[in-house]
């Protein structure tokens, strides 16, 4: 059978709010979306291709890779070049799309970590998976002690100056060197886009460890990944665990986390999200996009579904002072400050 050729929807723009990252001249959906897990070779192409469109359709219009997203290593980056081919190619200048290196790739010394050498290497790979000339974003995935942050620096600098990349951005750097980094780039005209970090109702510690006022106060946008603390934060275990969940698959997301204090808290946000007329997976999104120095939130989503519920949280009633001390009050016994991966 041959399939029509996808058309995006005219009024893709409509609904959408984009902020702009930091002091950049670019502006980013409030919605990307994340690649990280359900958009490799585990999944139906036809579930990718059905996700992304629907995500454009609305005005998501940043999608967020790395090389080694999947769950098959590159095979994220591999469905987005046939994303790239089937649909969004005559799109490409309406999209954002970034990727990143630094977490384990490829066997040997090169293939993981903050070294020029694979830096570099990894970009060129994650090109031609992606059947892109160019990243509009590469960020460096975490910072690396063993390499000087010089070095890692300079690859993204260069990555620019090769017309690679046009932007660079930074995941999961402690304050101390990502002041550092940000003070590098800005000194070779590479200002820093986006720093990216997990932050949600449950995990605090970008605000704790200062390196969300750091963002703002060096002019570098700041994007939450794992807004939903990847599907706690949302309905999917109020009544046990799927079976079709990340949480039953084991990895990432585990099910002891399911403590009677993380139900207790878990019920009490959901309550309180049904009382303003909300899904707790849209309060949840509601609660980040409220703060103006966030940028942007990374979703990730296994189904159409979800990707519509979630798109429902644009244009939320704002939340009284007394919502906002409630979900303080109920998430206090669960709430994350520390660092910890
Ligand atoms: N820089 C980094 O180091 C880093 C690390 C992690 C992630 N990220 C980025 O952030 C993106 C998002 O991360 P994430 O996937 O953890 O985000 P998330 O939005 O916190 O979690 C997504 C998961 O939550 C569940 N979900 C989403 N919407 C739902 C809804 N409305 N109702 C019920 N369940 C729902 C789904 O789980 P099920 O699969 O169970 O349905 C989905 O896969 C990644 O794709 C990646 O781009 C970056």
């Amino acid at each position: 059978m041959i399939e029509p050729v996808y058309s995006p929807s005219a009024n893709r723009y409509d609904t959408m709010e984009y902020r702009r990252s930091g002091r950049s001249g670019v502006k980013i959906p409030v919605l990307a979306l994340g690649l990280w897990h359900n958009f490799g070779s585990h999944k139906p192409f036809q579930d990718v291709k059905a996700m992304a469109h629907y995500a454009f359709d609305k005005g998501i219009c940043h999608f967020d890779l790395a090389n080694n997203y999947g769950p098959e290593y590159g095979t994220a980056e591999e469905n987005f070049g046939r994303l790239m081919e089937c649909s969004f190619r005559p799109y490409r200048d309406e999209l954002l799309v970034s990727t990143k290196a630094g977490w384990d790739m490829w066997p040997g010394p090169y293939g993981n970590w903050g070294s020029r050498k694979y830096l570099m290497a990894s970009l060129d790979q994650s090109l031609k998976r992606m059947k892109l000339d160019y990243v509009d974003v590469f960020y460096s995935h975490r910072w690396d002690p063993e390499t000087p942050l010089e070095e890692t620096m300079q690859a993204l600098v260069d990555i620019v100056r090769q017309g690679k990349a046009l932007y660079v951005g930074l995941s999961r750097y402690p304050l101390e060197q990502a002041r550092k980094a940000y003070a590098y780039l800005a000194a070779h005209d590479v200002p820093c886009l986006l720093y990216q970090d997990r932050y949600n109702i449950i995990d605090r510690v970008p605000q704790y460890k200062g390196l969300i006022d750091q963002s703002v106060e060096d002019g570098v946008g700041f994007i939450s990944f794992s807004p939903l603390q990847q599907g706690l934060l949302t309905g999917r275990y109020l009544n046990g665990v799927p079976a079709d969940s990340r949480m039953a698959k084991g990895v990432f997301l585990k099910e002891d986390m399911l403590t009677p204090a993380m139900m207790n808290a878990l019920n009490g946000l959901n309550d309180l999200a049904a009382r303003r007329g909300q899904s707790l997976a849209q309060m949840a999104l509601s609660w980040l996009l409220n703060d103006s120095r966030v940028t942007s939130v990374i979703i990730g989503a296994s189904s159409v579904a979800q990707l519509e519920d979630n798109l429902q949280c644009l244009g939320a009633s704002p939340f009284s002072p007394e919502e906002l001390g409630l979900i303080e009050q109920l998430s206090a016994p669960i709430q994350l400050t520390n660092s910890k991966n």
